[in-house]
């Protein structure tokens, strides 16, 4: 078997950063992937991401999408004490890679890789993963699952006033069922942040949609 891009990514990482620093752990990845695409959020809408999760300081954070552990390195590195973050990655490669990424940037004690499709953990997060309601998801995912996993979550009671949504990618490769939903919605308050994928020069962004209750009538 020849290596894979993403056991590629890992071992770049292993050989370039520092154990037990995250910082030098997202340097490694981005370095590692100027050279060689991948579906990696990237520095650009990383500093996004980080500005929304030191605003909004979540105790308990969902991410639907790991791959190689990059966002899960960039959240996990700003947590307070006591918070978590729980990563469901479908691609169990995928998995063992972000939890080798995570064990050596010292972040495996704020971060729990859960194997699997979101639509069937989604479900357990109460009983099995003793989630109450979260503070913040970020999804970035397969594209397609954006609005249905935002459905489930509201039907499993894990969204609360004011959980913040973040979702990747909604203008390319795209999301307009999930954007028509939040934006369309008086249950959601949206901010767009526009954004380029990194070296195509393609135009992106990221949308924080905050759920803001049931209380409000659905919109059609
Ligand atoms: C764009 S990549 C995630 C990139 C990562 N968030 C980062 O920025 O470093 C999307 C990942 O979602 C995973 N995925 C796709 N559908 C999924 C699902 N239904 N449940 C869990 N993971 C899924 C894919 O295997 C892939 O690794």
């Amino acid at each position: 078997m020849g290596d894979s891009k993403e056991q590629r990514i890992l071992r770049h990482m292993l050989e370039h950063a520092k154990e037990g620093d995250p910082q030098s752990v997202l340097e490694a990845i981005d370095d590692y992937c100027s050279q060689e695409f991948a579906m990696i959020v990237g520095d650009q809408k990383g500093q996004i991401m980080d500005a929304v999760v030191r605003e909004y300081q979540p105790s308990v954070l969902l991410e639907l999408g790991a791959y190689c552990g990059y966002s899960a390195v960039r959240m996990g590195r700003l947590l307070a004490p006591g918070a978590r973050l729980l990563t469901i990655e479908l691609n169990p490669d995928y998995a063992a890679i972000t939890q080798r990424v995570l064990d050596f940037a010292g972040l495996q004690d704020r971060v729990t890789v859960l194997v699997g499709a979101s639509q069937d953990i989604i479900p357990q997060l109460k009983k099995k993963y003793d989630v109450d309601t979260l503070d913040m998801v970020f999804l970035d995912h397969w594209k397609d699952r954006y609005l249905p996993d935002t459905i489930l979550l509201e039907e499993h009671g894990l969204l609360r006033k004011g959980t913040v949504l973040l979702a990747d990618n909604v203008i390319c490769p795209g999301t307009p069922d999930f954007l028509a939903h939040v934006r369309g919605s008086s249950r959601f308050e949206c901010t767009h942040y526009p954004a380029f994928l990194k070296h195509r020069k393609l135009v992106d962004g990221l949308e924080k949609a905050i759920y803001m209750g049931l209380g409000s009538p659905a919109q059609p």
